[in-house]
């Protein structure tokens, strides 16, 4: 199966990008064409600083490649090195209606955050992402819960298109992970962890282990003491169970087990430990790689190279059914 799949680079990677993407990833490029991007030019449609770009995009690489990403069997690279996907957003942009477009809540929630300086990149956004995954004829979108909408926006551009012009795109499916498609941030457990606030709300992948267990000895709890997963009532401890769960293989139920009449300190110490060990392979990984960037960025390249040959040969083919050549 065809699959694509990005992460922008601004900000540090944590464990719930891993867990609603990179995870998926490392475990689908065994037997599945992937294609893995460094989103810089929707990174750019935020607030930034163009003096840190570059060595966030190399930071992602490593990220990527220390979670477990392989560039022997995935193509691994940076969004704006192939043109073509600016190219086909703005062909896409034809057909999507903006209505659609308004109604995103990634959009809405930006709209509202960016009230004074709204840029139209922002509303806009979901048709270059839509671009990144019908350039490559891409079956499989694994991610996050929080894209669903935007994958289910570009399945909708992808039939419109298909209807209009011929067929052309195939369409695409979402693919969430049954547990860690949402993990909730440390200290507001009703909002998604998310690599815009502020660190103590998330795990970096590549915390260190004293940092890891200040973070989740200071996470935000519930009322009450019983250890049980319910998301609504207890959205603190369910998250932490939901960590756990997937850090260490056990489903929610036998986590509840095991911390049957325990306290929330016994799960957080024990979390914090699990966290601790799950990481140590990453953070080892990304230090071997952090001294070798010629390397990454001979992997970037050549990523960018293979990306664009079937970029280019989609773009043809868009480009003849709408008569533009
Ligand atoms: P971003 O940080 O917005 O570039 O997101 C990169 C990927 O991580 C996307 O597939 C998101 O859906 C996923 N992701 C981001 N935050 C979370 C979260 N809190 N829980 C699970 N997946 C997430
Ligand atoms: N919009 C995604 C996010 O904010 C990142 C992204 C851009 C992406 N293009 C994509 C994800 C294509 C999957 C496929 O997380």
């Amino acid at each position: 199966m065809k699959i694509f799949s990005g992460i922008q680079p601004t900000g540090q990677i944590h464990i719930g990008n891993y867990l609603g993407a990179l995870k998926q990833w490392v475990e689908l490029q065994e037997k599945n064409e992937c294609i893995f991007c460094i989103v810089d030019l929707h990174a750019i449609a935020s607030p930034y600083d163009p003096k840190k770009l570059q060595d966030l995009i190399l930071e992602k690489a490593i990220a990527y490649m220390a979670a477990g990403v392989d560039p022997a069997k995935s193509i691994v690279f940076v969004q704006s090195e192939v043109k073509e996907h600016t190219e086909l957003a703005w062909l896409l942009n034809t057909v999507t209606p903006v209505g659609d477009l308004s109604r995103m809540t990634q959009y809405k929630e930006k709209a509202k955050k960016f009230e004074k300086n709204l840029n139209a990149g922002l509303l806009n956004y979901p048709v270059l992402m839509a671009a990144d995954i019908l350039l490559y004829k891409t079956e499989m979108v694994p991610v996050g819960e929080d894209q669903l909408q935007h994958v289910e926006l570009t399945r909708t551009i992808a039939k419109k298109f298909n209807l209009r012009f011929g067929e052309t795109f195939k369409i695409p499916e979402a693919h969430l992970p049954k547990i860690g498609a949402k993990i909730m941030s440390l200290q507001k457990p009703e909002k998604k962890m998310s690599k815009s606030d502020s660190p103590e709300s998330f795990i970096g992948l590549f915390d260190e282990p004293e940092i890891i267990r200040e973070k989740i000895s200071r996470a935000v709890t519930d009322a009450g003491k019983s250890i049980k997963y319910n998301p609504k009532l207890k959205p603190g401890i369910s998250n932490l169970l939901a960590i756990y769960s997937v850090f260490s293989g056990l489903q929610i139920k036998e986590v509840e087990k095991k911390f049957h009449g325990k306290g929330y300190a016994d799960l957080k110490k024990q979390l914090a430990a699990l966290l601790v060990l799950k990481l140590e392979t990453f953070r080892r990984k990304r230090k071997e790689l952090l001294q070798r960037e010629v390397y990454v960025k001979e992997i970037l390249k050549q990523g960018a190279k293979r990306a664009e040959v079937i970029a280019q040969s989609t773009m043809q083919d868009v480009k003849k059914k709408m008569g533009l050549i």
